[in-house]
C-alpha cells in the first residue's frame, strides 16, 4: 500500500528529498579511480540523485552521426547499484564545434545583426532546422536507450534556456507569427501598433523587422510582441524536445531549470509544458549592501515565484552552490552554517530537493574555481564536504515533510507581459519604474510578517486567495480586468497601485480614463495625471488618524467617483487630493494607492486587509524567516535565523525534527544561523 508520503512525493523511490546535483563524469572517463571514489563520497554525503549529461552532446556524438552512449550506461548502472538516482539532461544547451563548422547557421545572431562565432553555450538559433533535427536525433536515442533505466527519475530539458536570436530565419518566423496574430491583415497590425504616429505604417508583413539595436526600436507594440515571439519561438523549439520524451517515455516526468525572474522567457508559458518546475538559485551571500536576511528574503521571493508556476505540487531546487560561485564581482564564501540554512530555506518554501552545481570541481575549463562538493583537494574532510554531508543527514531527518505543500491564501500578481510592457514601453526611464523591485519589496513585507504569498499571473484562478496585491499592473491583458472584478465581487480583498491599467495587450492606451478596461468602476477612481518625481522631491500621504506615508517617484492625481477617500496628499498642487481610496464592490473591497510608498509604511494597510480576511500574522524576531508546509496529518513550521545573534521565537509546541526534541510553547531558541523544523499533528476535525 502506498502511504501518505509516497502518494504526494515526487519521487517515492528515492526515499525522501533529493540530494545531489550536477555530475560531469565525462571529464574523468580515463580516471576510473576518481569515478569509483565519487560513488564512495556520494554515499558519505547522503547523495541520492545526480544530474547527468547537461553539456554532453560532443561526448555522445563526437563526430557527426557517430554515437557513443556506453560510458553513460555504465555510470548510470553503477550509480543505481549504489542507490543513486539520475536526472538525465538533454545536451542541447552546448552544441559541438563540428556542428558550427559544418552548419554555421546554427549559431545565434545578436541584436546588431552579427552572427556569433563558435563558443560558449546557449549559442544556438531556436529556429535552425538543422539544430532542431540534430537535437531530435540525440533526444530520441537518449529516450529509447535510457527511458526504462530503473535509475532514471526525470528528464531535464536543455539548461537555463533564454536568449534572443536575430537571424534571417528568426526574422522570417517573427513575420509569420505576426501575420497569424493579426489575421494576415497588415491594417490590423498598423492599428494595434499605432504606426501612423511618426509615419511608421507598413504596407506588407514582409517589411517588419525584429527590433535590431540599430533598427526599429521606437514602436512599443513591436517591442513587446518581439518578447512574446521569442518566448513562443523558444517554446516551439523546446516542445520538439519535450514531445519526444512524452511520446517515447510517458512514465518519466519532464522539467527545465529556470533562473529566478528571467527577462528572456515567460516561465509561465514554459511551465505549461512541464511535469514539474525547477530552478537554479545563486544569491550573493554576505554582500556589503544588504543584510543576509535581505539577500535571502529576495531568494525566498524567487522560490515563491517558481513554486507558484505549479502551486499544486512541490518543485525542485535544481542547482545551488555548495560554497562559492564563479564570475561574480566577488565570490564570497558562505560562512559556516549558512549553507545548511539556505538548503533548509528551499525546503521550507516547498522544494523537494537540494541539488548542487556541481559534484566535483573541474580541473580546467570555465568555472574551474566554482564551488563544488568535492574540491581539487579531493578529500572528504573539507568544510564544504562536511557541511554538505550535514545537509544530507538533515534532509533524512526531515524526510517526513517530503511531498507536503505550502498553502498560501495571499497572492501577488506579476506578469511577464506587464514587465516587458513597462520596461520596453514609454514613461520615464527604467530606473524609476523598478517593476521587479517594487513587486519584490511588497512581497518581502508579507514575508517579514510570516505570511506566505504566492506570485501568480493575472490570468490565474484567484478563487483560492483571500487577499491579492497587484502592483503597477500597467498592461491589462484580455480578461485581466474581468478576473479582478470577479475576485472582488466574490469577497476578495484587492489592492492596486499607481500605473494600473494604462495600456492594452498591444501597448495602446485605454481611452476614457485609467485604470482602463472597466477597472475604474472597480476602484471607483480615475487617474487623471501621473506626476514623476525627482529623487529630491518630497510629498506625503496623510490619513485621518494623523499617520503619514512618504511618497517617492510616482504620484497620480485622482478623480474620485464612488470610492471612499482614506488618505490625501499633504503637499504640492494636488494637496488634499485623494491618494489612497477604498471601494466596496460586490462582497469584497478594492483599495487603490495612487503613489509609490515604501511597503514597510504600507504594512498597516496590508495588515488591515489580512485581519479582514481572517488571516494570521506572525510576530517574528528581526532576521528570522518562517514558512509552513502542510501534509494531510502533520504540519511543519520552519524557522530560520539569518543573524549571528541568538533569537527567541514565539513558536507553537511541537517536535523539532532537527534535534528530535519536544519544544514547549514559546520556548524556541535559535542559535546564530540556527534553525528548527517543528512538526505538529493537524487537529482532527
Ligand atoms: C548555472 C548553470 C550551470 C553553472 C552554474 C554556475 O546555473 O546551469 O551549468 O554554469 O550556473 O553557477
Amino acid at each position: 500500500m502506498v502511504d501518505e508520503m509516497e502518494k504526494d512525493c515526487l519521487f517515492p523511490q528515492a526515499g525522501g528529498f533529493l540530494h545531489g546535483g550536477d555530475y560531469n563524469p565525462d571529464q574523468w572517463l580515463d580516471r576510473p579511480d576518481i569515478l569509483k571514489e565519487d560513488i564512495r563520497l556520494m554515499k558519505l554525503a547522503g547523495v541520492n540523485c545526480v544530474t547527468l549529461g547537461v553539456f554532453s552532446w560532443v561526448m555522445y556524438e563526437p563526430v557527426e552521426g557517430e554515437f557513443s552512449f556506453r560510458w553513460l550506461e555504465e555510470i548510470m548502472d553503477r550509480l543505481y547499484a549504489e542507490g543513486i538516482y539520475v536526472i538525465l539532461s538533454t545536451p542541447s544547451a552546448a552544441h559541438p564545434a563540428w556542428l558550427d563548422a559544418a552548419y554555421p547557421t546554427v549559431r545565434m545572431v545578436r541584436a546588431d545583426g552579427e552572427r556569433n562565432r563558435h563558443g560558449g553555450r546557449g549559442n544556438s538559433c531556436w529556429s535552425s532546422p538543422i539544430y532542431r533535427e540534430k537535437v531530435g536525433i540525440i533526444d530520441r536515442k537518449l529516450a529509447s536507450r535510457f527511458g526504462s533505466h530503473p535509475g532514471l527519475l526525470l528528464w531535464h530539458i536543455s539548461n537555463e534556456v533564454g536568449g534572443e536570436c536575430f537571424c534571417p530565419l528568426c526574422g522570417k518566423r517573427f513575420r509569420e507569427y505576426l501575420s497569424r496574430r493579426f489575421d494576415h491583415d497588415i491594417k490590423k497590425l498598423n492599428q494595434a501598433w499605432w504606426t501612423p504616429f511618426w509615419g511608421h505604417c507598413y504596407s506588407d508583413f514582409t517589411q517588419v523587422e525584429p527590433p535590431f539595436s540599430n533598427g526599429e526600436t521606437s514602436i512599443p507594440g513591436l517591442l513587446v510582441e518581439w518578447k512574446r515571439f521569442t518566448t513562443w519561438n523558444i517554446m516551439d523549439f523546446l516542445k520538439t524536445e519535450i514531445r519526444i520524451f512524452k511520446e517515447l517515455t510517458p512514465q518519466i516526468p519532464v522539467t527545465m531549470n529556470f533562473m529566478s525572474f528571467s527577462q528572456k522567457l515567460d516561465y509561465r508559458q514554459a511551465a505549461k509544458e512541464l511535469s514539474m518546475v525547477s530552478w537554479d538559485s545563486y544569491p550573493a551571500f554576505h554582500n556589503d549592501w544588504e543584510t543576509l536576511y535581505d539577500t535571502m528574503g529576495k531568494n525566498a521571493f524567487y522560490h515563491a515565484l517558481i513554486r507558484s508556476l505549479k502551486p499544486e505540487k512541490p518543485y525542485l531546487l535544481m542547482e545551488c552552490t555548495p560554497s562559492v560561485v564563479h564570475g561574480m564581482p566577488y565570490n564570497k564564501q558562505k560562512r559556516p552554517g549558512v549553507h545548511r540554512l539556505a538548503c533548509l530555506q528551499a525546503i521550507a518554501c516547498g522544494s523537494d530537493s537540494v541539488l548542487y552545481f556541481q559534484w566535483r570541481k573541474n580541473r580546467g575549463g570555465c568555472e574551474q574555481h566554482h564551488g563544488a562538493v568535492v574540491d581539487h583537494l579531493g578529500t572528504d574532510d573539507t568544510r564544504t564536504f562536511r557541511e554538505v554531508s550535514e545537509v544530507g543527514s538533515m534532509l533524512h531527518r526531515i524526510s517526513a515533510a517530503t511531498g507536503s505543500m505550502t498553502g498560501a491564501e495571499v497572492a501577488l500578481l506579476l506578469d511577464w507581459d506587464n514587465r516587458w510592457a513597462l520596461n520596453e514601453g514609454q514613461l520615464a526611464s527604467r530606473q524609476t519604474k523598478n517593476y521587479e523591485k517594487t513587486c519584490m519589496t511588497i512581497w518581502k513585507e508579507f514575508f517579514r510578517h510570516g505570511v506566505e504569498m504566492n506570485v501568480v499571473s493575472t490570468e490565474a484562478d484567484l478563487s483560492g486567495y483571500r487577499v491579492v496585491v497587484a502592483p503597477m499592473m500597467y498592461m491589462l491583458r484580455p480578461g485581466t480586468a474581468a478576473n479582478l472584478k470577479e475576485f472582488v465581487e466574490n469577497g476578495g480583498l484587492l489592492l492596486a497601485t499607481y500605473l494600473t491599467g494604462y495600456v492594452d495587450e498591444h501597448q495602446l492606451c485605454y481611452m476614457g480614463g485609467f485604470p482602463g478596461d472597466g477597472l475604474s468602476e472597480l476602484f471607483g477612481v480615475i487617474s487623471e495625471e501621473l506626476d514623476t518625481l525627482y529623487p529630491s522631491d518630497h510629498n506625503r500621504i496623510r490619513f485621518a488618524d494623523g499617520t503619514e506615508w512618504a511618497v517617492s517617484d510616482y504620484a497620480e492625481v485622482l478623480r474620485v467617483g464612488s470610492a471612499e477617500v482614506l488618505g490625501v496628499y499633504a503637499e504640492d498642487y494636488y494637496q488634499d487630493g485623494a491618494a489612497v481610496t477604498c471601494k466596496l464592490y460586490g462582497k469584497g473591497k478594492a483599495w487603490y494607492v495612487a503613489a509609490r510608498v515604501a511597503p514597510a509604511q504600507m504594512w498597516t494597510l496590508f495588515e488591515k486587509m489580512l485581519e479582514e480576511a481572517g488571516l494570521p500574522v506572525k510576530s517574528l524576531p528581526e532576521g528570522v524567516e518562517y514558512h509552513q508546509r502542510r501534509g494531510e496529518k502533520e504540519t511543519y513550521d520552519f524557522y530560520l535565523n539569518w543573524t549571528t545573534q541568538t533569537r527567541d521565537v514565539p513558536a507553537a509546541e511541537g517536535e523539532d525534527l532537527l534535534t528530535g526534541r519536544r519544544v514547549p510553547e514559546n520556548t524556541l531558541r535559535l542559535e546564530p544561523y540556527g534553525a528548527a523544523v517543528i512538526r505538529r499533528a493537524v487537529p482532527e476535525e
